[in-house]
């Protein structure tokens, strides 16, 4: 491609995110999807591409609570973790635009759905077994998957939150390549959905002028 392609591309790849994140106005980028999906990786990645903060509900969690995750469900239990949770992100999502990566049961909660569709857009990170057991394999940090048998927790939750999940605003298929990919993926979804194609925006426009 001689510079002068690539120059104008670039261009058009910035001209969409700038357009991504004026339609959002003051809604965050909500990333939902099991454990070992990405949520925080892929976050991180997209965020910076979008020039927006990027805040992990767990970790906003655990500094109002003083304690990991896992320490909050041993000491007080899961339920106790969930109405953290719950009131941490409804916090959360007051202060968008952003993209906000949350926990793989925070989505499961009517509450939290309804909080999400008031004041961001969510996107469902979904990915197959095989990719969520290699990823979650690489830390010990997951209370839900401390009994050992992962695999099979993973398929029950698989059963009980992708018919949930499914009502995400956009769904992005999570595989085992580079989180950049995915990333873009997700901004192209995000486009489609947001009306924010650079290039079809200026053949409209070229029409409009006829
Ligand atoms: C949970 C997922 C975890 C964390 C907690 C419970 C879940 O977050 O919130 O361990 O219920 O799926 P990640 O999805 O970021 O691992």
């Amino acid at each position: 491609m001689s510079q002068g392609l690539a120059q104008h591309s670039k261009d058009d790849r910035q001209e969409r995110l700038a357009k991504i994140r004026e339609a959002l106005g003051p809604r965050s980028i909500v990333l939902i999807g099991l454990m070992g999906a990405g949520k925080t990786a892929v976050g991180r990645r997209l965020a910076n591409r979008l020039e927006m903060p990027f805040i992990d509900a767990d970790t906003e969690i655990e500094v109002a609570a003083g304690a990991t995750v896992s320490e909050i469900f041993a000491e007080y239990g899961e339920s106790y973790f969930r109405q953290g949770e719950r009131k941490v992100i409804a916090r959360l999502l007051e202060a968008g635009p952003q993209v906000l990566a949350t926990g793989g049961g925070a989505y499961m909660n009517a509450d939290t759905r309804e909080a999400i569709k008031a004041h961001g857009l969510s996107v469902w990170l979904k990915a197959d077994i095989k990719v969520l057991l290699k990823r979650v394999g690489r830390r010990g940090s997951r209370p839900l998957l401390a009994g050992g048998d992962a695999e099979g927790v993973m398929k029950k939750l698989m059963d009980e939150r992708y018919p949930i999940y499914a009502e995400a605003d956009i769904t992005v298929e999570s595989r085992d390549v580079p989180h950049e990919t995915i990333v873009s993926a997700v901004i192209d979804a995000l486009a489609i959905k947001l009306g924010c194609n650079a290039k079809a925006a200026k053949v409209q426009g070229r029409k409009k002028v006829k």
